[in-house]
This record gives C-alpha cells, structure tokens and sequence, in this order.
C-alpha cells in the first residue's frame, strides 16, 4: 500500500492532527487537499500541544515533504505564522520541507471581511462559519476570479488582478453589508511581500506526488473538517464551502483516483459539532456538558464551544458509503470512562417512519429522533491501554459493536490525545482494499 487518505467521519474534530501525527510515522510524504485555516489539528507530543491551521500535521516529523496541494485556500499570513513558531521549537528547519503547489488560490482580506460581515448581517441565519474567509475565498476560485499563487509571485499580474477585483470587493462592502472598504495599495504591498516568500515554497504537487508514487513512496493525505460538513454531501447550507470527502483527495492534488489504497474515517466514540445546522443526536443535558468538560471540547480554531452528542451510526454509515472507507479510527474512547451506559443511534424516526439513511434535506434532517441502543459503560480508566486485550470487556463490546453495525473494522483505538496513548490494530499502509 503506498497511498492513505484520512478524513473526518463526523463535523470535523475527530481528531485527524493526531491520527496523521501517527501515520506519518509511516509514510514519507503528507498532503492537505482542500480546506484552509478553518482547520485546527491537535498533535500532542510528550508535553507539547501543537495546533496546525493550515500546515500539514505530519510537519512535526523532520524529512517527511508536507504538500499544500490545489485544493486549499491559503492565507499566506497564518501560514508564515505557524512556519515562525515552528521553527522557535525546533521544527521545520529545512524549507524544502514544505511545498505549495502554485494553484491554490489565496485568501485576500476582503474574503474574511466578506465572511464576517455577512455573519453578521445573517443574525440568528448564520452558518456560524471561522470567520477565515473561506466561503468567500472558495466562490471567487469557482467563480474565476481568485487570486492563485501563481499570479502573487508576479507583482504586475497581481496587481492587474487586484485592480479588477476590489471594486467590485468594496462595492458589496460598502454599499450592501455596510463595511469599511479596503485600500489596495495597502493589500498590494503586503501581499507582494508574501508572494515574494511564498515563492521558495513553489512546487507543482500533481508532478511531484505522481512522481513520488512511481518511485513508491508512500504518501498520507490529511482530510480537514469532516463528512457532514461536505459542500456537496454536508447538511447544506450548514457546511464548508469544500469537498472534505475522500475524492477531494485527488481532486485537490492531482492525483487518479486509482492511485488511492486505503481511505482511514477518523470517528469520535460520540459527535460534537461547532457552529450551527441540524444534530440529531445532540444531548443537551448534564451528559452532553460533561462530554465536553471531559473531551475538552473548544474549538481548536475558534474556542468555541463545541455541541456534543451520542455516537450516530447512521451518520457514520453515511460516512462510509461516501469516502468508500476501508478503515475506522475510533478516539476519545477515554472520554466514555465514568459512563454507566453509552447510547448510539442506530435508525432515525422521521415522520412515524424509521430510517436508516441520512436524509440529504436538513429540513427532514431537523425532524429526525434518534433511535437509541444502550450499552453499559465500562466505568474504570482506559486511558493506558496499549493493547486491544488490556481494554474492559465492555469496551470491547463497543468496538465490537461499531464494527457489526458498520460492517467497517475498527483499525485503531485512541485512548487519551498523547501520541503513545493509541492502540494499533493494523496499519493502513501494510493492508487496505488492495492489500
Ligand atoms: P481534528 O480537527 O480532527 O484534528 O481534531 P481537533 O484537534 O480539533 O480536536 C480533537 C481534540 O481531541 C484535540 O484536543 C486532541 O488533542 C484531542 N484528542 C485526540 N484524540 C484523543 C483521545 O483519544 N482522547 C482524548 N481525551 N483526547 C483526544
Ligand atoms: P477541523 O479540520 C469543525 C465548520 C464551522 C461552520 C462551518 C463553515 O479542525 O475538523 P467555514 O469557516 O469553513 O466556512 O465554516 O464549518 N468548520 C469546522 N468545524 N472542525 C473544523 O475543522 C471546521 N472547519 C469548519 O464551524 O459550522
Ligand atoms: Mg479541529
């Protein structure tokens, strides 16, 4: 197996940062696809908490190439940011260990003013977005009119380009959502700056990626936000404005759809979401604080807090007819402990009928009542766990269950955020569809 795809099973915050953490372990190459800084990935080392926004999580392993693919939308000040406090502790040290891939289109300041302001005016309507621009960054790329890195590193095209655009930024600004514009000679002078740094990152990621498979290496691809949060396949409107299934992995980076071996869902043992849209398993009782007292449940972007709720099988069944997944990796097992018993949904009551697929329309989405199974709880600490067998019985069970009715095995166990507090079943490098 030379080629991984890890997504999010859920709304995002599965805790993809520390399964790719891992997974780089084994491979030699990690790509981000699609998304931008709306991600927040948590990889916890030893004592060292690190968040990435929009650096690929594999960046903590020296030597290991981390590729911003197309498919991203880049906010060239964060990425600078996050490259500075990396290399304070010592990582990212040699620049040719990251590369941009000269198509990603670049987040402008009117895209988070845009973002903003339209949250703003959408009062109790929001989408209850980052706030980073993304939306507005992604309708300018389909729209034909984004700003790629391609165009920043030449100051004339750029500033051709940005002569063209703001007006029409600072119009909707101005006169519709009622904001301040913005100055283009201030825009043009920092983000040529940028564009002259970004210039060392260059690379074309579909060359080098296929490159790197005809000489088999082997090469992790890191999904941000999660399923349901899919533009097309999410619980639109409430979504990101990317493909953040496993096709987007290709899409994003140029590469064929063959080239892809495994496709690993990242699922939490319950759901949370952050911002708003329909959750049907939501708990909004003493439970659902303390799942997110115990899971720390802010967001790693925002620090917002996190809803949270039941695991929803038939969300997760959604998850992995979508991104044809050949693997589960199940965290925050350890947030279950002191639980009596774990509930987990496993139909939906839409209208007196039960179902078992998710519905595409929210607004059926909203009407559903989950259909609950209970399981006991296993009631001690599992969070030193490193094998399978040392885990209570009754989480066995859990995992057993999860498996049964997905019928997607459960390839690893994460049992506390530390990188060593993981149990592995297989390595999705060494089996998968092809294996
Ligand atoms: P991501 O966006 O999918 O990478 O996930 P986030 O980093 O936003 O959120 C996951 C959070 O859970 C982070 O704070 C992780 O450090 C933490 N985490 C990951 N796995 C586990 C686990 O198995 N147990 C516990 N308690 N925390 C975990
Ligand atoms: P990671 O990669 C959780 C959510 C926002 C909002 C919706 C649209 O850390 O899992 P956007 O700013 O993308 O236009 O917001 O998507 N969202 C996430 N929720 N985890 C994320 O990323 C998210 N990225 C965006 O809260 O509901
Ligand atoms: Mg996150």
């Amino acid at each position: 197996m030379s080629t991984v795809v890890i997504i999010g099973s859920q709304w995002g915050d599965e805790g993809k940062g520390k399964i790719v953490d891992i997974y780089t372990g084994y491979a030699d190459e990690v790509v981000r696809f699609q998304g931008g800084n709306n991600a927040g990935h948590t990889l916890v080392v030893g004592e060292e908490t690190t968040v990435m926004h929009i650096i690929p999580s594999g960046i903590l392993h020296p030597g290991k190439r981390c590729f911003i693919g197309n498919g991203v939308v880049l906010d060239p000040k964060v990425f600078f940011g996050e490259i500075a406090a990396l290399r304070a502790r010592g990582y990212c040290q040699d620049d040719r260990q990251l590369v941009v891939d000269p198509a990603v289109s670049i987040i402008m300041p009117y895209h988070r003013a845009i973002d903003v302001a339209r949250e703003k005016r959408a009062g109790s309507r929001k989408i209850g977005t980052t706030g980073r621009g993304i939306g507005p960054a992604y309708e300018d790329k389909v729209g034909r009119r984004a700003i790629r890195l391609e165009d920043l590193i030449y100051p004339e095209v750029f500033a051709t380009k940005l002569h063209e655009i703001l007006p029409e930024k600072n119009f909707l600004l101005e006169k519709f959502l009622g904001e301040a514009p913005l100055d283009e000679q201030e825009i043009y002078d920092e983000y040529t700056a940028y564009g002259a740094q970004l210039k060392h990152y260059l690379g074309n990621t579909s060359i080098l990626l296929n490159e790197s498979l005809a000489a088999g290496k082997r090469i992790l691809f890191e999904g941000a936000q999660g399923t349901l949060l899919d533009i097309d396949h999410g619980t639109y409107p409430f979504v990101t404005s990317s493909s953040t299934v496993a096709g987007g992995a290709c899409t994003g980076s140029g590469v064929g759809p063959c080239a892809i071996d495994a496709v690993v869902g990242v699922c939490k043992a319950y759901v949370t979401r952050v911002g708003e849209g329909p959750f049907p398993t939501e708990l909004h009782d003493e439970t659902g604080e303390l799942l997110r007292h115990k899971g720390h449940e802010y967001g790693a972007t925002t620090g917002r807090p996190r809803r949270t709720g039941w695991l929803d099988m038939v969300a997760l069944k959604k998850a992995i007819q979508l991104n044809g997944l050949t693997g589960l990796a199940l965290t925050k097992m350890d947030v279950l402990n002191t639980l009596q018993t774990i509930r987990i949904c496993v139909a939906y009551k839409l209208d007196g009928r039960t179902i078992t697929d998710f519905p595409s329309d929210v607004r059926q989405l909203t009407r559903c009542i989950p259909v609950w199974e209970e399981l006991p709880g296993w009631n001690c600490d599992i969070s030193g766990a490193t094998a399978v067998e040392q885990l209570p019985a009754a989480a066995q069970g859990f995992i057993a269950r999860i498996e049964g009715l997905s019928g997607c095995p459960v390839i690893l166990i994460s049992v506390g955020p530390r990188r060593d507090q993981t149990i592995q079943v297989q390595n999705p490098f060494e089996t998968g569809k092809k294996g």
